[in-house]
């Protein structure tokens, strides 16, 4: 057990924006309009909202109750409260932050290697060509690994003043850019075929096994929640936070980023008829978004060039903060149950997720299929898991979870 006094974020607010940070991310921006492309469009989004409302902020209440009531990280948190039968569970946790870790860093690469290019000379005309050679090998380690590294040195700057700074500047960086882009594509011929594609609900569409449960791996996925995040951020937290208020605060920012980016990505393509390469179960696929977009950057010329760079940008400061918190849940568990200093869990675990990135780099289907074990197993499992735990297990977690005055400091 790690001798110094456990660190406490600063304010209400650092804490609230590191969460809506972890929240925010590719899930919101990548993954919520690939999925939505795929499987039906709007019908799809709603059962994805469904989700998150009944079961993501009681799952959420959940984690913040475990994580802030033990004040220790998840596999330390299940075992006080619980027994020493409930550690699996809490390893559960972490291998979860390895794998989603491990090639979330590939596409936060991709990412990177976009804003590059955009800022350097334009995406190219070909997107799909470019696609191919960037997604798999050693360029996309490479740009994975420089990623990682950013995730290591912060996660290594510890609560305050590295998770916390971050999330303080990016996250407002993030809103700025959304919304600036979503009002950009309003403005552009064509646009309202995109919004009646987005907001157009037929439930004909969600009646479907492999939907359903594709919704609920995303709300999971989008919320951070079912692998200990949000619950490792918790324990940082005292006693003047309001729950409740804190569970709809972060999904409330998180559901808000994901709607407002449907408002970016499908008026976009469908102002450059590019609908056909993204949508349909199909063409839709891990990569459409990096095709789709990027053909519509470069056909827009010089403010593509601008509204490219913004992008990605935004992209991958959602891809940061998130990703910081995704490794926070592995080095807080190496330093409460190994005794491990902060830096070195870092660097030394951060390692080992870069390398296992490394098969996710090599092919595109090898991420696809960590992807949907992590949400459709790991993460629906483990927050369930975690949601038993607290009704049936832990003593006493609805007083904790209503302790606390959620005072603004
Ligand atoms: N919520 C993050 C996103 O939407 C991903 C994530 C999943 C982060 C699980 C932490 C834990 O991109």
């Amino acid at each position: 057990m790690a001798t110094a006094p456990r660190e406490h974020f600063t304010s209400r607010t650092g804490f609230v924006l590191a969460a809506i940070g972890s929240a925010v991310g590719l899930g919101n921006m990548w993954r919520l309009s690939y999925l939505t492309a795929e499987k039906g469009g709007a019908a799809f989004a709603l059962l994805y909202l469904v989700f998150t409302a009944a079961v993501g902020v009681p799952v959420m209440l959940a984690e913040l109750t475990v994580g802030r009531g033990a004040q220790r990280s998840p596999i330390a948190a299940l075992a006080h409260f619980g027994s020493a039968a409930w550690k699996p569970l809490g390893a559960l946790f972490v291998l979860a932050g390895f794998v989603i870790l491990a090639y979330y860093g590939v596409i936060a690469g991709w990412t990177l290697r976009y804003a590059g290019a955009a800022v350097a000379g334009g995406l190219p005309e070909d997107a799909g060509a470019y696609f191919g050679e960037v997604s798999e090998g050693w360029d996309a380690f490479a740009f994975h690994v420089v990623f990682m590294a950013a995730t290591i040195f912060v996660v290594s700057g510890g609560v305050r003043r590295g998770i916390e700074r971050a999330a303080e500047v990016m996250m407002p960086t993030l809103f700025v850019i959304v919304i600036g882009i979503a009002v950009y594509a309003s403005t552009l011929d064509g646009a309202s075929a995109g919004y009646r594609y987005y907001l157009n609900v037929d439930f004909a569409n969600v009646l479907d096994w492999d939907v359903i449960v594709a919704a609920a791996g995303q709300a999971f996925f989008s919320l951070s929640l079912g692998m200990g995040a949000i619950l490792t951020f918790a324990s940082y937290l005292g006693r003047d936070h309001d729950l409740p208020n804190e569970a709809l605060l972060i999904a409330g920012a998180d559901f808000g980023v994901a709607f407002l980016a449907g408002f970016m990505v499908f008026p976009l393509i469908f102002a450059l008829g590019l609908q056909g390469a993204v949508i349909g179960q199909d063409t839709g696929t891990v990569g459409a978004l990096f095709i789709a977009l990027p053909s519509a950057f470069a056909e827009m010329g010089t403010a593509g060039r601008f509204v490219g760079t913004a992008f990605f940008v935004a992209l991958i400061v959602g891809a940061l903060t998130s990703a910081i918190s995704l490794l926070e849940v592995v080095v807080a568990a190496a330093m409460d149950g190994l005794g491990w200093e902060r830096p070195r869990a870092a660097v030394v675990l951060g390692g080992l997720i870069t390398a296992l990135g490394g098969l996710a780099a090599w092919r595109v289907d090898v991420l696809d299929a960590m992807d949907t074990l992590a949400n459709n197993v790991f993460l629906i499992g483990g927050g369930l898991g975690l949601a038993v735990f607290c009704g049936w297990v832990m003593r006493d977690a609805s007083g904790e979870a209503h302790a606390g005055s959620g005072a603004v400091r």
